[in-house]
């Protein structure tokens, strides 16, 4: 990892009196970087458990696994957990540390884009149950996120569109200068994704979460395009047709915003520059009539939904948002089911 970043962990070690350090690693990444614990110089013992992140593990059993494997070793309550990987990981770490012994402090170290700029930053974890996507959890929030985009060098290209993903909504509710700048962008790596659009999307998201913590306001402007991304994730997992989380939430976003347009809350021209962008960006996906049907079922179990009504975010135009628009459950399932057409005129 990057010296600033130990010296950050290292300093932060020193300063509390942990027992130990358990470390929850994403055994990709682990493989990648076989060093990175062995560079934190403070002499607390480190216990590593290496696990798969796919989205099947982000699960209450392996939730169960690890809090079995925690008691084995005698963990006790001031052991610091160390969740080293992308939003699979903070989201089942976060989950284990907030119930383990009524909650045990923890830490993130991000190492994908996604999670960098999003899943790391805000407390929200949880675990997947009965393909109700996060169904279970908590608001548990960590002592500190090394941001650092040291990790991100060995991400795979579908990671870093699905980190875009998040990157894009962020420029469509809150950031014009920067929608503008992604225009010209042809391929989304390493090298084209600029360094400039990354610190205002972390310090965008750290401000709405000390400002909302618990989401009963201003927090919910950042679930534009989950509603529908979402659903479109869930079921796409289902058929084992892999659809990352980020590409889900930029398909989102083209339904919620047509959705928009339909309400005379984004014009046409918006909408359309919209729904091109992310159709130049993205591999567009024709779903069967099954899935459209299993997603129109899907969208009936959002947590957010009250009577026949669900309250989502809407872009109003590029670069904001209003936060609280009730829509109903049908109309979703409309524009859920002309996603195909609206992708292919
Ligand atoms: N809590 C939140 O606020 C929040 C917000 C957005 C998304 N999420 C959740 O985050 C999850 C998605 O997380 P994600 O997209 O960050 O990634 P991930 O954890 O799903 O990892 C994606 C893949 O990349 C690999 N990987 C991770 N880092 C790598 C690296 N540096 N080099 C090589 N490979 C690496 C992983 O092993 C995995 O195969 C979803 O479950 C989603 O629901 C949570």
């Amino acid at each position: 990892m990057d010296n600033n970043s130990i010296s950050i962990l290292d300093n932060f070690l020193s300063d509390n009196n942990f027992s130990s350090l358990f470390i929850l690693a994403d055994e990709t990444v682990l493989h990648r970087y076989p060093d990175f614990w062995k560079q934190i110089h403070s002499k607390i013992p480190q216990i590593i458990y290496p696990f798969t992140a796919k989205e099947t593990n982000k699960s209450i059993e392996k939730a169960t696994e690890i809090w079995n494997f925690m008691i084995d070793r005698q963990l006790d309550r001031n052991t610091l957990m160390l969740n080293w990987g992308g939003g699979i990981t903070s989201d089942l770490g976060g989950f284990v540390a907030a119930n383990y012994k009524r909650g045990i402090r923890f830490i993130n170290v991000p190492t994908t884009l996604l999670s960098l700029i999003d899943a790391s930053i805000g407390g929200k974890n949880g675990v997947n149950i009965s393909n109700l996507k996060n169904g279970i959890g908590t608001f548990y929030f960590p002592d500190l996120v090394l941001k650092s985009r040291y990790f991100l060098r060995t991400l795979p290209q579908e990671e870093w569109m699905s980190g875009f993903g998040e990157l894009l909504k962020y420029a469509l509710i809150a950031n014009k200068k920067i929608w503008n700048e992604m225009q010209t962008l042809e391929e989304v790596t390493y090298y084209t994704i600029k360094q400039e659009w990354l610190q205002p999307a972390i310090d965008f998201k750290d401000n709405i979460v000390s400002e909302d913590p618990y989401e009963t306001g201003l927090r919910k402007i950042l679930n534009a395009g989950h509603s529908i991304g979402h659903v479109i994730e869930a079921v796409s997992s289902r058929h084992h047709r892999k659809i990352t989380h980020g590409h889900a939430v930029a398909l989102g976003l083209v339904v919620e915003s047509n959705i928009a347009m339909n309400h005379e809350l984004l014009s046409i021209d918006s909408f359309y520059n919209i729904k091109n962008y992310i159709k130049k960006i993205y591999k567009i996906t024709r779903f069967s009539e099954q899935e459209i049907s299993e997603m129109s079922i899907f969208i009936q179990n959002d947590k957010k939904k009250s009577h026949n009504y669900i309250s989502i975010p809407l872009i109003t135009k590029i670069g904001s948002a209003k936060i609280e628009n009730e829509i109903k459950i049908e109309e979703l399932i409309a524009a859920l089911v002309n996603l195909q057409s609206s992708f292919l005129n």
